[in-house]
């Protein structure tokens, strides 16, 4: 059982080491822990949890090694600074940046290039699912992320509907498993599930036999919140 906790714009530097010293303290009930600060958080989250077994993941990384991208930052950067991976075609980075299946596609093959881990998500609206588009947004999207990413060894999904994120609606349980097992049918590597976990929802999402983890975002920016929804995860 992966869990991601993406902080999204939350965490400086001085209160992401200490958040992450704390951290070295809790029980996760066995799962494998990633944390996703933001950039200027990462150095500090790397030095923090430095020895334990707890991953550091940033939250894009760009296509270009090097460059005039003004506000980007690079693959090779990334790996320098110790970190395993990065998320990558988050959707806000969709809605809110421009983002495309096809500037999707590219970052993740220069990460998978400069071997980092890729937690790639994918998800459709609330409009596409009520215009019954799921199946077919999901399948662009994936084939899109397969087609950049031959070798699937450092390749994570992650399904997270947008009308679940941030908005306290989960999907059930089932509904995430039909979701979960088209996406592996698609592109056969773990997937997990995201949008609005929390400890309560935790265990009854993680017993689905396709829901491989969680990338949890609001849950994610609390010590305790975070530690019993891995517990609860890992008990499923
Ligand atoms: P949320 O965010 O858990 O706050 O809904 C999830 C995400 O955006 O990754």
């Amino acid at each position: 059982m992966l869990i991601a906790g993406n902080w999204k714009m939350y965490k400086g530097p001085v209160e992401a080491a200490a958040f992450c010293r704390a951290l070295r303290e809790l029980d996760f009930g066995g799962c494998d822990v990633v944390v996703c600060p933001p950039f200027v958080s990462l150095a500090a989250a790397v030095a923090a949890l430095a020895g334990t077994e707890i991953a550091v993941a940033a939250q894009n990384v760009h296509w270009a090694t090097e460059g005039a991208f003004t506000g980007e930052v690079s693959a090779p950067m990334l790996h320098e600074l110790g970190v395993y991976g990065a998320i990558v075609g988050h959707s806000e980075r969709r809605q809110l940046f421009g983002e495309t299946d096809e500037t999707v596609a590219r970052r993740v093959r220069a990460a998978l290039d400069h071997h980092l881990g890729v937690i790639a998500c994918v998800g459709e609206t609330d409009a596409e699912r009520e215009a019954g588009e799921t199946e077919a947004v999901l399948t662009r999207q994936v084939e899109a992320i397969a087609a950049a990413a031959p070798e699937r060894d450092e390749l994570v999904i992650a399904y997270e509907p947008v009308w679940a994120i941030g908005t306290g609606k989960t999907a059930t349980p089932e509904l995430a498993q039909e979701a979960h097992a088209w996406i592996k049918s698609l592109l056969p590597v773990p997937v997990l599930y995201g949008g609005s976990v929390k400890p309560e929802n935790a265990a009854a999402l993680a017993a689905q036999p396709d829901i491989d983890g969680a990338l949890v975002g609001g849950a994610s920016l609390e010590l305790e919140s975070f530690a019993s929804l891995c517990r609860e995860a890992a008990g499923a």
